[in-house]
């Protein structure tokens, strides 16, 4: 497979044509961006650990009849994926109320929910990604209808197997973000990424925060957190 044009490079990946027009090929950056990039920084290593880490989980979905953009793993930073056009919605499963949930509700971080919940978010930069329903996804012309309904269903399903995947890890998966995209035939695969960025990761006997927010919060301890979540994933593949 021939590495071709940069097709895009966004805060964290950059994405590239390859000789075949159904695959691209994504390479990890070590950027860290927070509050639609108004703070930045770099996490030495994340690239590679991103990259494995959302390999290794997207696999494991696949494994379990969720379909994937996955293809194969090229090296440390870089893997081939199944080109599609990203529904412009971000995805959030909340297991666990943090972050913008705790601030926007006043519920302190750390209440367990008793059944997941589900939001979306209209992807745009511009307008700071605005929280959005699936009747306003429909309205703003983001997916069809029977799309927003497949989305949720895998959605629900993959909050289900990454938790189960993640205790036995030691890990409780608090919340996280996942993007679909639609594959030329109109399949609905899971797409873009799953890795510490993007997923709120506590010890589970300790609490301890173990993704992005100790980057986004000034924590202290990035590298540290981002190779312990991935020597435990590696402990239990
Ligand atoms: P939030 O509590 O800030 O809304 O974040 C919910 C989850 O989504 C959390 O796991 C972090 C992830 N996330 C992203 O991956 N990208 C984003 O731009 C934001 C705001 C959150
Ligand atoms: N990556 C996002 C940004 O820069 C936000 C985040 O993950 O907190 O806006």
């Amino acid at each position: 497979m021939e590495k071709r044009n940069q097709l895009y490079e966004g805060k964290a990946k950059k994405v590239f044509e390859t000789d075949n027009p159904e695959i691209l090929m994504v390479s990890y950056k070590d950027d860290a961006t927070a509050f639609n990039g108004l703070k930045k920084g770099t996490i030495a290593g994340k690239g590679v650990i991103n990259n494995k880490m959302s390999n290794i989980l997207m696999q494991k979905l696949e494994s379990q009849g969720i379909p994937t953009h996955f293809i194969e793993e090229l090296n440390d930073r870089e893997t081939l994926v199944k080109k599609v056009t990203i529904l412009p919605l971000e995805v959030i499963i909340r297991n666990i109320a943090a972050g913008s949930f705790s601030k926007n509700y006043g519920v302190p971080e750390g209440k367990v929910f008793n059944s997941p919940t589900i939001e979306f978010s209209y992807k745009n930069d511009e307008l700071g990604d605005p929280l959005c329903n699936s009747y306003h996804a429909v309205a703003l012309g983001l997916c069809s209808k029977e799309e927003i309904e497949t989305v949720k269903t895998y959605a629900f399903k993959i909050n289900e197997l990454l938790k189960d995947f993640w205790s036995k890890c030691g890990v409780t998966l608090v919340d996280f973000k996942i993007e679909f995209g639609r594959l030329s035939d109109g399949t609905i695969i899971l797409a873009d990424e799953i890795s510490p960025d993007t997923c709120r990761l506590w010890d589970s006997k300790t609490g301890e925060k173990l993704d992005k927010d100790r980057f986004r919060r000034d924590l202290g301890g990035v590298e540290d957190a981002y190779n312990e979540v991935m020597k435990r994933l590696n402990e239990n593949i």
